[in-house]
C-alpha cells in the first residue's frame, strides 16, 4: 500500500485506499487549529499584500528581535525557517554522516531529513527514557537525539525529570538535544524548554507556528539555541528563505495571547467530551495534553478496517503505518469544532452498532 507520509491533503488517502475522492468530507488528519486563523492575522496578510512586490529581509530581524525578547534570548540564538519543517530539513545537511538518536514513535520528518544525509540513525523507544542508563551510554558515539514534545502522534510529554537528566548526561559527550516544540502551545500549562538554553549549549528548540495559527499554507516556524550554532546552521538556509507576509503575521502572532488561550480552552473542553465518549463505548486512546490524540478500536489489532469506514463516511484520521511501533494499531484525530467532533462520535457509534 502506497500510504501518504503525511496527514493533510486527503486526496492520497483516498487514492492509497481506492476509494472516491468525496465532495464532503472532514479532514481530521492534520492538527491545525480548529478555530481557524486569527482576525488579526487575516488583515495584516491583507495590509502586506503590496510588500510582496520586494524582496522580504533576508535576515528576519524584526521578528527575531520579537522571539528573543519573548524568550529571553539573545537575537543570535534565533533562526527562523520556512516552517520548522525546513529547520528540521537543515539541521539534517549539518549532521551529515553522523550517529543520530530519535525517540519513536514520532513524527517522520527528523528520520527522513537524516536519512538523506547520510547520517546512522538509531531508534529507541520513549519508555526507554524512563530507565535511561543504556540510552546514556550510547551518547558517546552520537552527535544528536531527537526528541518531540508534545510528541506527535501521541499528544503526551515526557516527565520534566527525564528530559533534564537527558539534557545533563548529554552534556557530557557534547551530544546536542534537539526538542521539537511545534505543539507546546497548545498545552494547558504552555510549559517549554527554552528556560534551559542558557544552562544548555547542546540545546536546540524547534517551535512552529503553523499549527495553533492556522498558516501552514503561508509556512513559518523558528529555532532558539545558544552560542554560534545559528550561524552554522543558517549556511544551510537559501537566502530570503521566509517571505515577507510570513515575516510580517510572526510578529503579530506573538502578541495574540487570548487567543492562544481561547484556543487551549476549547481543545480541553471538546477533548473531555470526546474522551468521555470513548471511555463509554470501549474505545483506547492515548492521553494527549494537546489538540491531537491516537485512537483505537480494541477489538481489532490493526485499525485499517475501520479506517476504510471512517473515510468512506467522510471522516479522514492519519493513518499511522509511518510510525515505528504503531504500525497501523492505531488511527491519529485532531481535535476539530464541536459539531465536526460530534459528526466523529455519531460516526464511531455507528461502526460500533454494526459490528
Ligand atoms: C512535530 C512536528 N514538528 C514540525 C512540524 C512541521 O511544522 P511546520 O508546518 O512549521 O513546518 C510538524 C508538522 O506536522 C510536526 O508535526
Amino acid at each position: 500500500m502506497n500510504w501518504p507520509k503525511h496527514g493533510s491533503n486527503p486526496q492520497f488517502l483516498y487514492r492509497a485506499l481506492n476509494q472516491e475522492y468525496p465532495s464532503n468530507f472532514i479532514d481530521f488528519s492534520t492538527n491545525i487549529n480548529p478555530l481557524g486563523m486569527p482576525e488579526e492575522i487575516r488583515n495584516e496578510l491583507i495590509i502586506g499584500i503590496d510588500e510582496l512586490e520586494h524582496y522580504p529581509d533576508s535576515t528576519g530581524i524584526e521578528l527575531k528581535n520579537e522571539i528573543a525578547k519573548k524568550e529571553n534570548i539573545a537575537t543570535e540564538g534565533v533562526l527562523l525557517g520556512n516552517g520548522a519543517a525546513e529547520i528540521i530539513t537543515i539541521i539534517g545537511r549539518w549532521l551529515q554522516g553522523e550517529q543520530v538518536l530519535i525517540c519513536q514513535p514520532t513524527f517522520s520528518e527528523y528520520e527522513a531529513s537524516c536519512l538523506q544525509n547520510q547520517c546512522l540513525v538509531e531508534y529507541i523507544s520513549l519508555d526507554e527514557l524512563e530507565t535511561p542508563s543504556n540510552v546514556f551510554e550510547r551518547f558517546h558515539s552520537v552527535r544528536a537525539i531527537f526528541l518531540c514534545n508534545p510528541n506527535n502522534p501521541t499528544g503526551e510529554v515526557l516527565e520534566k525529570d527525564i528530559i533534564l537528566n537527558l539534557l545533563r548526561e548529554a552534556k557530557k559527550t557534547s551530544t546536542y538535544v534537539i526538542i521539537d516544540e511545534a505543539f507546546y502551545d497548545f498545552l494547558e500549562d504552555e510549559h517549554t524548554y527554552s528556560i534551559y538554553l542558557h544552562e544548555y549549549s547542546n540545546l536546540i528548540i524547534l517551535r512552529s507556528l503553523t499549527k495553533m495559527y492556522a498558516i501552514a499554507g503561508l509556512r513559518l516556524g523558528y529555532a532558539l539555541m545558544e552560542g554560534n550554532l545559528q550561524e552554522k546552521l543558517s549556511a544551510f538556509l537559501p537566502h530570503w528563505n521566509v517571505n515577507s507576509l510570513a515575516l510580517r503575521t510572526g510578529r503579530i502572532a506573538l502578541t495574540l495571547d487570548e487567543f492562544t488561550e481561547e484556543t487551549r480552552k476549547h481543545i480541553l473542553k471538546e477533548k473531555k467530551r470526546l474522551f468521555y465518549y470513548f471511555d463509554q463505548n470501549g474505545y483506547q486512546y492515548s492521553l494527549s495534553r494537546v489538540n491531537y490524540y491516537l485512537l483505537r478500536d480494541p477489538s481489532m489489532d490493526e485499525q485499517t478496517e475501520l479506517l476504510n469506514y471512517l473515510t468512506a463516511q467522510g471522516i479522514v484520521p492519519r493513518h499511522t503505518f509511518n510510525f515505528p511501533g504503531l504500525n497501523g494499531r492505531w488511527l491519529r484525530f485532531a481535535i476539530k469544532t464541536e459539531s465536526e467532533n460530534n459528526r466523529l462520535m455519531e460516526v464511531l457509534q455507528t461502526w460500533k452498532d454494526r459490528r
